[in-house]
């Protein structure tokens, strides 16, 4: 069992076979895959997806996959999903999704940058990676904003949904993150004069 993360508004907790229902609810709508280079049948039974996550994210150092669901602490209500897949024991990549009611409130970056924290504290992680289709611009923006590099572009990558798609790749490394992370304490200790407060958790 994966151990609860929190940030300001989210409790992120491993996703359950009992979430399937709630998951296949928003997953299961043409705005959550149009933009993305998966079948729309993935999504169909959250169900039947979540017995494959449990059957297959492996065990202890060796397990490859990290799913959470997101919880808005004060509606209880499930917001969102966010994930790690790990080829190796140093790299992963990372992937999100927001139910579109709760679009453009801040939750993707909320939760993404809490498990790219997590994967780098508590995993010891040296790349997080993110592919994107190059039309998805919310997602762009997302990985922009959590301080992911662009590092090209794969033209005609993946074939899915009848069409090929060009993809946009997104990195940090942890050297990366430790540089953001004395960045963000610099900005924290010049605009609280000479007060060193922890690093706030966002
Ligand atoms: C991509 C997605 C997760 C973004 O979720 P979200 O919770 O709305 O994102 P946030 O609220 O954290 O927004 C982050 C930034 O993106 C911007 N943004 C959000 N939607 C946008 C859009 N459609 N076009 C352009 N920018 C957008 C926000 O304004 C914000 O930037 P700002 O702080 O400078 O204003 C959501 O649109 C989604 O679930 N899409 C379908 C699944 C998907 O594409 N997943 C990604 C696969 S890699």
């Amino acid at each position: 069992m994966l151990p609860e993360l929190q940030t300001e508004r989210l409790l992120l907790r491993e996703v359950q076979i009992e979430d399937g229902p709630a998951l296949q609810a928003f997953q299961n709508r043409p705005e959550q895959w149009r933009q993305m280079a998966m079948e729309p049948e993935e999504f169909a039974d959250g169900t039947l997806r979540v017995q494959r996550y449990v059957k297959h994210r492996g065990s202890d150092s060796s397990r490859r996959l990290f799913v959470y669901v997101a919880h808005e602490k004060s509606l209880g209500k499930l917001v969102g999903q966010v994930s790690l897949s790990r080829p190796q024991p140093a790299l992963a990549s990372l992937g999100f999704s927001v139910a579109t009611e709760y679009w453009r409130k801040g939750y993707a970056s909320e939760m993404a940058n809490r498990l790219i924290e997590f994967g780098i504290e508590e995993l010891e992680l040296h790349r997080i990676s993110a592919d994107v289709a190059i039309e998805n611009e919310a997602s762009k923006r997302v990985l922009d904003k959590i301080g992911m590099t662009y590092e090209g572009t794969a033209r005609d990558c993946i074939w899915a949904q009848g069409r090929w798609w060009t993809e946009a790749k997104y990195a940090i490394l942890a050297a990366d993150y430790e540089r953001m992370l004395v960045r963000r304490c610099c900005k924290n200790r010049r605009t609280a004069g000479s007060d060193s407060r922890p690093i706030a958790r966002s």
